[in-house]
């Protein structure tokens, strides 16, 4: 084990102790109950090597002195002789009581598992949904679902089935060792002979296969992966009849799960067998010099008996250490897993976290901005923006526009320079406050599997019934939805399949208006629909947003040319800044676009009047 591997095992335990919150207590009764069942059923072959050997057989010496001032204070061996059915009543006792032990183990075991696991989700969740942004963007949504329930879940069997089973075979191992070594030495040694091997191996195997078992999950990560993305990109897939392509990727992943699966179960099954063989040669061993020495010495029929339950009782779970180990080898894999999660710090506040009335005047001073550790995507950006100011952005695509929104957001923090909101610069603004207050449309809008209704009260979720219809209608998507059957009940497909693209822009916008912010984003929101709806929705912000400050992303002129101030973008830089009157006169990337849009305007007009 590397040393890196070495630490990561550190921090899974460390994790495990957290889940374990709320649930210890129920971890130690089945602690306890595990190791009071092990001590009862040591004591059923106990029973029945004194029913031969003493009541049977007469034979007073196998009796520890304990056990024999037991029954001599009950009436001695005539009293036992004469009550026979003492014995088996015992037996019949001590097996009760060890079902109810076992029972007792595996309720609180089962409470401990299930809540653990519950409490490993939720506090993943919470963790995805405070990582920053930028985090999700790098991740694969297969592979974080395959560990939130997969790797959740070989965890949870773990803690079900083994976490505590290490303790079994320790119990097993102090109490044979007590009583076998107490009563013949030498039959003692030959029937633990074995085991110390049984152990070792189980240990140097767990060591070896562990890598084996996080092979396999990554394999079956990356098949989620590739399903996961498939399902959700199926338009594509079907649009560029990529079905064979895309089946020979998740073959390929399949087949690579498949494979990698198979060798590690091809070692654990060499592993049972092997162990198999040499848990049955020990039992033999026992058997055989157990008879060699009842033949040859004082070794009785009853100490046979006892030796060789007490061996197979011993053999399983010692090879079990191995499987435990080997388990805690899959469960250690699947915890730093969760741990690489776990591990990625949550968006943090840079600076003074302060809450002030946002009043929405803007200034942006010498931005530069990249992404991780690439080339500027933004460089020098300066502008201000006065509260209730319209802002135009224009820009080719890629150019930076979403960037620059993005990082009023506060969604990246910028390079160098700084953007200021009435005065305070945005990183001493608290996160959630500063969001709160930023009402935007995403240029890929995304709804919930949920009702319109819900949807678009995302932002605003006490919103009374007639503010979403009024944000609908000032969205012009009012009429549509109330066309639906269901209207704002009507369900959204995943991801809003059922809705056109246009329809989905304009449920966004209502989302965003609902809000009530005073800065408003819509990142080329417009894009969808046709010039009239975008006039008529544009009118209709006009006159509903008072004194919000509005950015709106357009490659439309018409979109923009009303706007106080036309930001003009070219490869991240700040080309031009001002109102369309000036942008006219001016030579320059704005005044190309406006001429070409012209252009084809005119062109468009005398087709459709021929
Ligand atoms: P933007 O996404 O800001 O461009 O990316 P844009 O102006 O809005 O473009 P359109 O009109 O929507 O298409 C600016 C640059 O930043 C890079 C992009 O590759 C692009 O060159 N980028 C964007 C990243 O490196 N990482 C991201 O997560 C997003
Ligand atoms: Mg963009």
């Amino acid at each position: 084990m590397t040393s890196k591997e070495n630490k990561k095992t550190k921090f899974s335990l460390k994790t495990l102790i957290k889940m374990m919150k709320g649930y210890k207590r129920y971890l130690l009764i089945s602690a306890i109950s595990l190791i009071l069942a092990a001590l009862i059923w040591f004591a059923i072959p106990y029973v029945s090597s004194i029913a031969v050997d003493y009541v049977i057989g007469e034979n007073e010496e196998v009796l520890p002195s304990i056990v024999k001032s037991i029954i001599e204070s009950i009436g001695g061996r005539e009293f036992l002789l004469s009550h026979f059915y003492l014995l088996p009543l015992c037996l019949v006792l001590f097996t009760l009581l060890n079902g109810l032990f076992v029972f007792l183990r595996g309720r609180n075991i089962a409470i401990a598992a299930e809540g653990m696991a519950k409490n490993m989700r939720d506090a993943l969740y919470e963790h995805l949904l405070l990582v920053p942004y930028d985090y999700h963007k790098h991740i694969s949504t297969g592979d974080i679902i395959q560990r939130c329930t997969s790797d959740v879940d070989t965890v949870r069997r773990f803690i079900l089935n083994q976490l505590l089973e290490v303790l079994r075979p320790i119990t097993m191992v102090i109490i044979t060792g007590y009583i076998m070594f107490s009563y013949n030495v030498k039959m003692a040694v030959i029937s633990i002979a074995l085991l110390p091997i049984l152990t070792i191996s189980s240990y140097f195997y767990f060591k070896y296969v562990r890598k084996y078992f996080a092979y396999s999950d990554e394999a079956e990560g990356k098949l989620s992966a590739v399903l996961q993305e498939n399902l959700t990109g199926v338009r594509v897939v079907r649009a560029f009849a990529q079905q064979k392509n895309e089946l020979k990727k998740f073959t390929e992943a399949n087949k690579d799960y498949k494979d990698k699966t198979y060798k590690l179960i091809k070692m654990l099954a060499f592993y049972w067998g092997s162990s198999d063989v040499l848990g049955y040669t020990q039992i033999l061993l026992t058997l055989v010099f157990g008879v060699y020495f009842a033949v040859t010495s004082d070794f009785t029929v009853g100490g046979i008996m006892l030796f060789t339950s007490y061996t197979a009782a011993l053999t399983w779970p010692v090879r079990q250490l191995g499987r435990v180990l080997a388990d805690m080898g899959k469960a250690t894999v699947s915890l730093s897993r969760l741990d690489d999660i776990f591990n990625h710090p949550t968006e943090v506040e840079p600076g003074k976290a302060l809450k002030p009335e946002i009043r929405g005047n803007i200034e942006f001073k010498d931005v530069c901005f990249a992404y991780d550790d690439g080339e500027n995507v933004l460089e020098n950006i300066s502008f201000s923006a006065k509260q209730g100011q319209t802002i135009a952005i224009l820009g080719s695509t890629g150019s930076g526009k979403t960037s620059l929104v993005h990082l009023l957001q506060r969604l990246y923090p910028v390079t160098r320079g700084t953007i200021t909101i009435d005065g305070e610069n945005i990183n001493d603004i608290e996160m959630h406050h500063l969001r709160k207050n930023i009402g935007i449309v995403l240029q890929e809008p995304f709804l919930f599997s949920r009702t319109i209704m819900e949807n678009i009260r995302i932002t605003n979720p006490d919103a009374p019934e007639e503010a979403v219809y009024e944000a609908a209608k000032i969205a012009s998507v009012h009429d549509v939805i109330c066309e639906f059957e269901k209207g704002y009940d009507t369900l959204v497909g995943e991801r809003g399949v059922t809705l056109s693209g246009g329809q989905k822009q304009r449920i966004a916008i209502a989302r965003m208006l609902l809000q009530n912010a005073p800065i408003l984003i819509l990142d080329d929101s417009l894009s969808a629909v046709d010039t009239e709806t975008d006039l008529a929705i544009r009118e209709a912000l006009n006159k509903r947003k008072g004194s919000a400050t509005t950015f709106i992303i357009s490659h439309r002129i018409t979109t923009l040319c009303n706007a106080d101030k036309i930001l003009v973008l070219e490869d991240g830089k700040l080309v031009q800044q001002g109102t369309h009157e000036e942008l006219i006169k001016q030579e320059g990337l704005y005044k190309r676009i406006a001429q070409i849009q012209d252009m084809l305007e005119t062109e468009l007009m005398e087709g459709s009047e021929e």
